[in-house]
């Protein structure tokens, strides 16, 4: 078997967190550019307004980051994420020529949810590498920023799933004409074109 060739040595679980601090940082830096462009293509009212508060967010995220770099005195810069590269390549790749509205959203929810997931991999590890390490700045700035993606992808999936009284954007795109069983006394259901609020 071929051994892994590693570019860069690692000394210690601290260069290790330094090394993936810096890769996190270049792959919001990297989802902060591709996100106009997905706000852009968004046609839910919903998943506009969710992508456009990430969007908004993305930036500062970067900056909360490159600040624990500041911390460990590391540079941010100088690291390319290569998922996160993969990553963006396939939200580009999303296009309306492929369906409906819903069908583009679903699938638009489904680049920002793997996304999501990456980031919560990679604040996750790294903010038990901090604690290991007894670094409790890095690991408070880690934790608000894993709560925030984990919030993200709440929200997304509630977007995309609906809730008890009204569908989700992958009902939409699954069956235009889908409607919610009404439940007695509990007020009347949402019709499909009436997506449901984003939590706060
Ligand atoms: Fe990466």
């Amino acid at each position: 078997m071929t051994p892994i060739q590693i570019s860069r040595p690692f000394f210690n679980l601290k260069d290790l967190l330094c090394e993936q601090l810096r890769d996190l940082h270049d792959a919001e830096k990297q989802y902060g550019s591709q996100l106009p462009e997905m706000v852009a293509k968004a046609t839910s009212s919903h998943l506009k307004d969710k992508l456009s508060e990430i969007s908004d967010r993305v930036l500062s995220t970067a900056e909360e980051v490159a600040h624990a770099c500041r911390i460990l005195e590391v540079s941010a810069e100088g690291v390319t994420c290569e998922a996160m590269k993969g990553l963006v390549r396939e939200a580009k790749d999303t296009s309306s020529d492929w369906g409906d509205s819903a069908t583009l959203d679903a699938s638009l929810i489904s680049n920002a949810q793997r996304i999501a997931h990456y980031e919560i991999a990679g604040f996750g590890t790294a903010r038990a590498f901090a604690r290991c390490l007894k670094l409790g700045e890095v690991a408070e700035i880690l934790q608000h920023l894993l709560e925030q993606a984990f919030q993200d992808d709440k929200d997304l999936s509630y977007i995309a799933n609906g809730g008890w009284f009204t569908p989700g954007i992958n009902h939409e795109a699954a069956d235009p004409a889908f409607k919610p069983t009404p439940t007695p006394g509990i007020g009347a259901p949402s019709t499909p074109s009436s997506r449901m609020d984003v939590p706060s």
